[in-house]
């Protein structure tokens, strides 16, 4: 039986999120609407989700000496990994001794946190495909590796996501380049990288995946109707639910998702990326938390993934079903500046069946996710087309 409290009470239900970007946030306002006592912890003060949490903390989650005297003085009944930059260990550490539960499970929290563990753990262990792979850790291994592997391919450090330090190589002259870009792109002081060869796919979809508590007490696995995505430089731009599949494929996409998840366990949402051809599915990478591509589900089904997350993580029960097919579209900040304004927000508001999210930044970058159009229609075409005029309306600028 779940028993929820009262926030700011000495019953409160309290829960830590560990990352409090534009995901967080939203998982935050999900746990809100459940009398959840939030705390909002990130690397910079009045990160999104700070602004809707009880609890704003701001401390470097890679310290592992900040980290674990934080968790120890707040106590919550759960910590939530919202990013993968976080010393994981010491969330080992603090599960093994039972002063707090991790989301899913603080394995799972380490395994994704870099390339290797999780590719070798779905490929090696599972024996789930994925695209072939080396890891490097010189020019001289890469270029073994490439030898091996053949062109083209495609090299990213282990640590790293949205697509930084990420790139294609297609021949012998671009072997020293794609070294140096991924040791630009490194998120810490690391020089492993990951060379794949590269998957020539039709499509790539995200499979969110829930665990949760079901009416038997036990843990039940569910699938949210695939999403469909367009990547640009190995970030997401668009997203759209759902994604036609072949039923040969979705089964595939399906087991590969269950097997992957089933071993990471615990409870939650997982963002699960695959790629498919004709009815062949490679498994990607897993967040095991929601997905930024999953942002779509927040018009397109009953309860979005963060809604999911928020229920599956309180041992709630959760419904995948899909309300309308739907669409999103990123809006980027186009400016280096703090405490930007946003012109057109009505006019993108006047594309048909649209909404929109600002995430609060406080500052902005060319590149950087400020906030998503959102667009629903039966036809998901059309969805796709109003999520991108709306998201092209907004025009980030210094005020
Ligand atoms: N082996 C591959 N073959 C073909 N395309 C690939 C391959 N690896 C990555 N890509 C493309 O690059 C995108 C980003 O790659 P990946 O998801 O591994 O990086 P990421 O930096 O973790 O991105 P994110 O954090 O945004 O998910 C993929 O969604 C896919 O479009
Ligand atoms: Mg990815």
């Amino acid at each position: 039986m779940t028993t929820l409290g009262t926030p700011l009470s000495p019953n409160a239900t309290r829960v830590m999120l560990l990352g409090s970007g534009e995901l967080g946030r939203e998982v935050l306002i999900a746990l809100q609407r459940l009398g959840v006592e939030t705390i909002a912890v990130d690397r910079y003060a009045d990160a999104p989700g700070q602004q809707v949490a009880h609890h704003a903390r701001t401390i470097s989650m890679t310290d592992p000496e900040q980290l674990r005297a934080l968790i120890e003085a707040e106590k919550p009944d759960l910590v939530v990994p919202e990013i993968e930059a976080i010393a994981t260990p010491v969330l080992e550490a603090l599960e093994d001794a039972g002063v707090v539960r991790v989301i899913p499970t603080a394995r799972a929290a380490r395994l994704t946190m870099d390339r290797e563990g999780i590719r070798r753990l779905a490929a090696e262990t599972l024996g789930v495909p994925t695209s072939p792979y080396r890891f490097c850790d010189s020019l001289p291994e890469l270029q073994a590796a490439v030898d091996e592997i053949g062109y083209p391919c495609v090299v990213k450090p282990v640590m790293s996501s949205s697509g930084k330090g990420q790139s294609k190589i297609d021949g012998p002259e671009g072997v020293e380049a794609a070294w140096e870009y991924a040791m630009s792109g490194s998120r810490v002081s690391n020089t492993r990288i990951i060379v794949e060869g590269f998957v020539d796919f039709d499509y790539e979809i995200t499979l969110l995946t829930v665990r949760s508590v079901g009416a038997s007490g036990a843990v039940t696995t569910q699938f949210c109707e695939p999403i469909g995505h367009q990547q640009v430089s190995g970030d997401y731009v668009q997203s759209w639910q759902p994604h036609p599949m072949s039923d040969a494929a979705l089964a595939r996409a399906r087991e590969v998702a269950g097997k992957v998840t089933e071993n990471l366990g615990g409870q939650g949402i997982f963002g699960v990326e695959l790629f498919v051809k004709g009815d062949q599915v490679w498994f990607s990478e897993v967040s095991p938390r929601p997905h930024d591509t999953g942002m779509v589900t927040m018009i397109t089904q009953w309860q979005n993934e963060f809604e999911l997350h928020a229920r599956a993580i309180l041992g709630l029960p959760v419904d995948t079903t899909l309300r309308t097919p739907g669409a999103s579209a990123v809006i980027y900040g186009g400016v280096d500046a703090e405490g930007i304004v946003f012109d057109g927000v009505d006019e993108a508001l006047q594309v048909p069946r649209t909404d929109i999210r600002l995430f609060g930044k406080p500052e902005s970058f060319v590149k950087r996710r400020m906030g998503v159009a959102l667009a629903y229609d039966a036809d998901v075409e059309v969805a796709r087309a109003n999520a991108v005029e709306a998201a092209g309306r907004v025009k980030p600028r210094v005020p």
